[in-house]
């Protein structure tokens, strides 16, 4: 085993944890969470198996997307703490073997910006240039809004300017210009201000959009986007050789891919696999892999250092926007059907356990695919135990409600009245006296272990997150079932997505004698015949990983 190569290139194995500070855990009884209050939950994390936070902006904001409207880059929101507090996080975090990146929303500021302000005040103010303005704009429909429920332009007349600006994103996101140099110059500044204080990288918001330099004046100024990004990760290697980019990009592979750089993977080190994520959803829907296993053939390789990011949930709507109207439809009468549940006539305002009617079997299919697939898993907080949604709480922040401790009063959340908190319980069968960390915990049975197994077994076997894997074909149409090999070491693993049972068999090796195959999940072991085929059984929603090991090898724990 390539100990060291496995243990420098840490994301490639990663188990990252997004959360949200201000719904984490809150100390000072004000209903916002904190920093410290995220320091002393970080066990619950460590615990988990975690070993990379991702922070949502943590910056000072006037808080209309929250928090990806920025007013000071370098600051921290006085609601959630000081730099002195996140530098004490992040040292927390080293010892617990804990990395922490940041949310890097450079695409545009908030209007409160005083870059912004000083801009829009005057043409000649230094930072005119650093956003982009036309006296008449371009003409555009809704297709590049992204938030079609509020705007339907990318472009705002502002009257003190006197001209238009441009906002891929709400009104008062003013894009920057990257196509200026100074603005260039500050990005890297900030990057390097909070690698400075120990973050690990960056994930890195609206990639696409963030390269975009509509701003140009000179098209013979025009930086290539991609000569731009290279510059970036260059610029972060100098700094913290072990620091990473994870970037935001959802476009179609042969697109995303590019994202990556070259074969050295020059640019993003990790691309969010958006599309497997939306084919995992139509498999889910159809009761059958075909989608997922479409997906992950079609899927490009990731750079030799870089890794896609995988996951069953984030921050935003569960976008579906890559699927036909047709296959979107059938997503939609599967797991969100009323017309509140779904957002943006694109994605889904709901978290996993409510859209299966709390099925812990399918839940459960559902985490063990996450951690065997080929990929980095990427958790949103709260899906370890299997938190639900909020509906009453609008757009988004449905699925932003806060973390759930114990049960009764704010779910330990906070003790401020609950009319303070920024985004309110969800309540009901999905609510805390139903569902919260306290009662999983020591819960052999609970979602919570299940995933602290898939972790701490994914964590142990290099062949999921090294290998190469290979899609087997067998005779059960429910059931997805592939193997990841890893220097000559071999994990199988196979998902049931019906409800019925099934049978089938499988080739898993060369003919040979001596074949075993060792149940990973449970105590266990299932027989293989001289030929190298397998007979298996799964239960509803049934998922089982085995390691293959043959005659001669050393019995692996
Ligand atoms: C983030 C969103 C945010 C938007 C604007 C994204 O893509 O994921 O949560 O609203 O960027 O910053």
């Amino acid at each position: 085993m390539r100990l060291t190569q496995t243990a420098d290139l840490w994301w490639k194995s990663a188990v990252v944890y997004c959360l949200d500070i201000e719904t984490f855990f809150d100390t000072n009884g004000d209903g916002v969470g904190d920093i410290r209050g995220l320091g002393q939950r970080i066990d619950h994390l460590a615990e988990l198996g975690v070993t990379c936070l991702w922070l949502m902006p943590f910056y000072p904001t006037p808080d209309r997307d929250d928090g990806y409207d920025i007013t000071d880059f370098y600051g921290v929101d006085p609601r959630l703490g000081t730099h002195g507090d996140i530098v004490e996080l992040i040292r927390l975090a080293a010892d617990r073997g804990m990395r922490v990146i940041a949310d890097l929303v450079v695409n545009h500021t908030s209007d409160q910006h005083p870059w912004f302000q000083s801009a829009r005040s005057s043409r000649e103010s230094p930072y005119r240039d650093w956003y982009v303005w036309r006296d008449t704009p371009p003409e555009d429909g809704p297709e590049g809004v992204v938030f079609p429920d509020q705007e339907d332009s990318l472009w705002q007349f502002d009257e003190q300017a006197g001209q238009y600006y441009l906002h891929r994103f709400y009104k008062h996101q003013p894009d920057l210009n990257v196509a200026n140099p100074e603005v260039r110059e500050e990005i890297s500044r900030v990057m390097g201000f909070w690698l400075e204080l120990g973050m690990s990288g960056f994930r890195v918001d609206a990639v696409p959009f963030l390269l975009e330099t509509a701003g140009a004046t000179d098209a013979s100024d025009l930086p290539d986007p991609h000569d731009y990004l290279r510059d970036l990760r260059a610029m972060l290697a100098r700094r913290n050789g072990q620091a990473v980019l994870l970037g935001e990009v959802n476009l179609p592979y042969p697109e995303t891919q590019k994202f990556f750089g070259d074969e050295d993977g020059d640019e993003l080190t990790m691309c969010f696999d958006f599309i497997g994520m939306q084919q995992l959803y139509l498999s889910l829907a159809r009761s059958e892999p075909g989608p997922l296993i479409k997906a992950l053939r079609e899927r490009p390789k990731a750079a030799e250092e870089g890794q896609w990011g995988t996951f069953i949930r984030n921050h935003d709507e569960l976008t579906l926007d890559k699927l036909t109207d047709d296959e979107r439809q059938e997503v939609f009468k599967a797991f969100g059907p009323e017309e509140h549940m779904q957002l943006y006539g694109r994605g889904l305002r709901r978290r996993l356990p409510p859209m299966f009617g709390n099925d812990q079997a399918r839940l459960r299919m559902v985490y063990s695919l996450l951690f065997s697939m080929p990929g980095t898993p990427v958790l949103f907080y709260g899906e370890e135990i299997g938190m639900g949604e909020n509906l009453a709480v609008e757009g988004r922040n449905a699925v932003r409600t806060p973390m759930q401790w114990t049960e009764g009063f704010n779910g330990g959340f906070s003790v401020a009245d609950p009319a303070d908190l920024t985004v309110p319980m969800v309540d009901g069968e999905f609510g805390p006296d139903n569902v919260n960390v306290a009662a999983q915990r020591r819960d052999p049975d609970s979602l919570m272990s299940w995933i602290r197994l898939l972790i701490q077994e994914y964590r142990a076997c290099p062949e999921l997150s090294w290998g190469d894997c290979t899609v087997l074909e067998h005779d059960a149409p429910a059931v997805f079932a592939h193997k990841s090999d890893f220097e000559g070491c071999t994990v199988v693993a196979v998902h049931n997505f019906s409800d019925q049972p099934a049978e089938f068999t499988l080739a898993v090796a060369g003919a040979g004698p001596g074949l075993r195959l060792i149940d990973l999940l449970k105590v266990g072991e299932a027989e293989v015949a001289d030929d190298g085929t397998t007979r298996l059984e799964l239960e509803p929603y049934g998922a089982r990983w085995l390691r293959l090991l043959r005659p001669g090898d050393r019995y692996v724990i």
